[in-house]
């Protein structure tokens, strides 16, 4: 995304008229989303991807299940709608990307916005060792190895194999720089408007499927009864980092979409739009996924609790039950259209990724570009030899990946999300943002987004946070 230098550098004692006016400009230079619906369509395309369809089944899978999503909806409608709202409201009312919106409003608070650079930083190269496992799959299905995708040890044989997931996780990666470098991501975006509606129906579809093949019926019990007896701070723990991480929340990502939205268009109906959107299709593929592991593993806590595996496992045997002819075009079009959303997502964290570089460098686009695509590289392979080669690594139990996803998802963005509430809520004041939000028509739950913004949030992750790291160093056991 194109980021602006000039208002970067604005000096503190510069009036406000003259403030002003730059940001116009800066606006003007910026462009911005043409309609409302422009606006969510494109926010909810950098939510929806893999954390929707690959992590959320597993993770749910993994904690036990209903009490996961329970837990996941309730966090969704609170932390999630007043966190969304209020790094939109951010995003609009400095007209800037994270980096340099705390910094405007706070010069001491800079440090935020460097914060939620960090992040992206540490998802992009995991994230798209995940994506090469999409790409390795779709290979495999167009090239007619579908009925071998089925086998039991197909996904194990291939994630151990010490160069395939490399080379998967390096063609992936190079398609994401080059669409980056030649700035072409318009063109992406136009072509996933058709796709992403795409992979939906086809998701609709085979669940459908999945719910009516035999044995899944305990499945979905699994998935929708919650079992309070499994539930734990991990769970709130683990439900928090999918949040952030399925709604591209605590990155700053979503200040950067709000910088781009018109002033007449409203935020808290928008944000409402986008939640119901990423949340569905969670949910869906929870459902499309989950039943159907658990009919074929007759409920067994190991293959449930497998973690990254579980899509990869699942779905090519309910695939298979279509023979070959028929799965193999099904688990074709299915991996083609999950390596579009993952595309999509990557393309929007590298260039996210490229901005930072370009503002903090000051190097030019090519340069960045470089830069990023090398980093991501070198960062990512540890995470994809960590499966094989590297599996005697582990920290605390985790296999490399993991570890990154832990310390992104459960450990930055926790941090980075309580900093925003307290900076909202006591440095720049809960009102500044709910004017943003109220000029044009009410904001219905303003009272609660003060007594979330200013209490309820930053309480609720701190103790959240403390309680699991005490865990992890072994102080207590929850
Ligand atoms: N939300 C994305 C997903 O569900 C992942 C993601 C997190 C992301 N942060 C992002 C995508 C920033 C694009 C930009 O897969």
């Amino acid at each position: 995304m194109e980021e602006n230098n000039t208002s970067a550098d604005m000096q503190d004692n510069q009036s406000l008229d003259e403030q002003n006016s730059q940001e116009l400009q800066t606006k003007k230079k910026r462009g911005g989303f043409t309609s409302k619906i422009g606006f969510v369509l494109a926010a909810a395309g950098s939510a929806v991807g893999l954390g929707n369809i690959w992590r959320f089944p597993y993770l749910a899978a993994k904690y036990g299940g209903g009490i996961f999503l329970l837990t996941y909806i309730v966090l969704a409608v609170t932390f999630g709608f007043v966190l969304m709202i209020a790094e939109i409201a951010l995003g609009r009312k400095t007209g800037m990307s994270a980096i340099n919106a705390f910094k405007k409003l706070n010069k001491k608070w800079a440090f935020l916005g460097v914060l939620c650079a960090i992040i992206p930083i540490i998802i992009l190269p995991y994230y798209s060792v995940i994506g090469g496992w999409v790409g390795k799959y779709f290979f495999t299905y167009i090239t007619g190895g579908g009925a071998s995708a089925a086998g039991d040890n197909f996904f194990n044989a291939f994630i151990t194999s010490p160069w395939q997931p490399l080379l998967f996780f390096f063609i992936f990666v190079s398609i994401v720089f080059v669409v980056v470098l030649f700035g072409v991501e318009k063109g992406v975006e136009k072509v996933s408007k058709f796709l992403m509606p795409a992979l939906v129906l086809l998701t609709i579809g085979v669940t459908i499927y999945a719910l009516t093949m035999p044995g899944s019926a305990e499945g979905i019990k699994y998935y929708l009864l919650p079992d309070f007896k499994k539930f734990s701070v991990k769970t709130v723990l683990a439900a928090l980092g999918q949040l952030f991480y399925s709604m591209s929340l605590a990155m700053g990502i979503m200040i950067t979409y709000g910088s781009y939205m018109k002033k007449q268009d409203k935020i808290e109906s928008s944000v409402h739009q986008i939640e119901v959107f990423d949340t569905g299709i969670a949910l869906l593929s929870g459902l499309m996924i989950i039943p159907a592991a658990y009919a074929f593993s007759g409920g067994n806590p190991e293959t449930l609790g497998q973690g990254p595996g579980l899509m990869f496992v699942a779905l090519p045997k309910v695939f298979a039950n279509f023979g070959n002819v028929g799965g193999g075009i099904l688990g074709a079009l299915f991996f083609a259209l999950v390596l579009f959303a993952a595309l999509t997502s990557a393309i929007s964290l590298m260039e996210t990724v490229v901005s930072i570089v370009i503002d903090k460098f000051h190097l030019s686009r090519k340069k960045s570009s470089v830069i990023v695509y090398v980093g991501t590289l070198l960062l990512g392979i540890p995470s994809s030899l960590g499966f094989g080669v590297w599996s005697a690594v582990s920290v605390g139990g985790m296999t490399i990946l993991d570890m990154f996803d832990f310390l992104s998802n459960s450990i930055l963005m926790p941090i980075a999300a309580l900093l925003t509430c307290v900076f909202i809520g006591y440095v720049v004041g809960c009102q500044n943002l709910t004017d943003e939000i109220e000029l044009n028509g009410p904001f219905k739950f303003k009272k609660f987004f003060n007594v979330m913004i200013k209490y309820v949030c930053p309480i609720c992750i701190a103790a959240i946070l403390v309680t699991s790291i005490l865990d992890a160093f072994g102080v207590f056991n929850i």
